[in-house]
């Protein structure tokens, strides 16, 4: 073949290729901006992302507050848990080749999760209350003020290779802007995770009621403020009470009570107690259903996910952190 036909060929390939796009989600879901419109201007955001939110939350108080005098700081983490399934090729793709996934505690933990699925989880959390007791029988200090979060993160990977310690390796997070600024948050940089800069709506609840319906939303988006208008993450969430799903209260407690970290080196460790006031009787998890909506780095893009199931729950905490991930090896040094 003449060297122009193989250019025109080549070209033609090329050409029906790059129009043969995959196809669109084929299910009706509810886009953010359906709901919430275009985002506002970065310069409306700061004052959107409320700072008062202690006084307006209607979030009950942390119940350890009183409890902890060694100055570690408590608090209460009110908001929707979902588990997020992903082909076990695609976590294995996002997840640095280094780590290993922990598939047999997967199974442990979830017997009847398909084997060639992986369970990311899903956090829209409101942190509330968060005070420290710096000295014994004196008043707790709210130590940050209330701010809200939402991630999409992946539990049972090996951050320390000895094929047993499970973590959660959260390589991104939206965080309330204003708390951006408090040391107690930037620290979290240390463990490597991105934190994008992010207003929530409601701004200053775990989640809000949709008017004449059993559906509770939750969004937060960031923008990067260097490119002006430009979206850098949202994540939306929309889940109802729908009978019971197929998890159990023993997996929630182990997922949300691995240590965090996306460099393996320093670590998250907030120990999620699901037995105080704020998890039990009136306010004992319910379970949910719904569907969750991300545009993150990590997927390179936006992800859907439709009739997944999750609980809403506040349980209290208390965080030791931040700790060489090493440290907590086994589980050795918990509280
Ligand atoms: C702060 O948030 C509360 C509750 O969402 C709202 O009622 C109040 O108007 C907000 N304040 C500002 C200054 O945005
Ligand atoms: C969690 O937040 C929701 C929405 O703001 C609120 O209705 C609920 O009472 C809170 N739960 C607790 C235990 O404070
Ligand atoms: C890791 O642990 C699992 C389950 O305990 C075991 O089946 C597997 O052989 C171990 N892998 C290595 C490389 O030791
Ligand atoms: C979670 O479950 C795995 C597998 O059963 C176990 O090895 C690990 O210690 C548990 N972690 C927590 C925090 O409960
Ligand atoms: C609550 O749970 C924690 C850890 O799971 C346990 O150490 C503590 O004793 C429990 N407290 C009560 C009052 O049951």
């Amino acid at each position: 073949m003449p060297p122009q036909h193989i250019l025109l060929l080549a070209l033609f390939l090329y050409l029906s290729f790059s129009f043969a796009k995959p196809l669109e989600q084929p299910f009706p879901v509810t886009r953010p901006e359906d709901v919430y419109g275009p985002p506002p201007p970065p310069s409306l955001w700061p004052v959107r992302s409320n700072k008062s939110c202690t006084a307006y939350s209607k979030s009950q108080p942390n119940p350890l507050a009183k409890q902890y005098f060694d100055r570690r700081i408590t608090g209460t983490i009110n908001g929707t848990l979902a588990v997020l399934p992903i082909p076990l090729s695609l976590a294995r793709s996002i997840i640095p080749s280094k780590y290993t996934i922990l598939t047999s505690a997967i199974q442990a933990e979830l017997p009847d999760f398909p084997l060639d699925k992986y369970p990311c989880l899903f956090q829209a959390s409101y942190y509330h209350d968060i005070s420290s007791v710096l000295n014994p029988g004196s008043v707790p200090q709210t130590a940050v003020p209330d701010f809200s979060s939402a991630s999409i993160e992946f539990p049972f990977v090996d951050l320390l290779g000895d094929n047993s310690t499970s973590f959660r390796w959260v390589p991104e997070i939206l965080k309330t802007i204003t708390a951006s600024k408090i040391p107690a948050i930037t620290e979290a940089r240390e463990f490597g995770t991105d934190i994008h800069d992010a207003v929530f709506e409601p701004n200053c609840e775990a989640y809000h009621r949709e008017p004449d319906s059993d559906y509770t939303t939750t969004f937060g988006r960031s923008v990067d403020l260097r490119v002006v208008g430009h979206m850098s993450a949202d994540v939306y969430s929309r889940f109802k009470p729908l009978g019971s799903g197929p998890y159990h209260m023993r997996f929630w407690k182990n997922v949300t009570n691995q240590p965090s970290s996306a460099n393996g080196r320093r670590c998250d460790e907030m120990v999620r107690l699901f037995n105080t006031s704020v998890s039990t009787g009136h306010y004992q998890p319910v379970e949910v259903n719904g569907q969750v909506n991300a545009r993150l780095k990590t997927f390179k893009g936006e992800k859907v996910w439709e009739d997944v199931w999750g609980i809403r729950t506040d349980p209290s905490f208390v965080g030791n952190n931040p700790l060489d991930c090493e440290s907590l090896r086994g589980y050795g040094a918990r509280t």
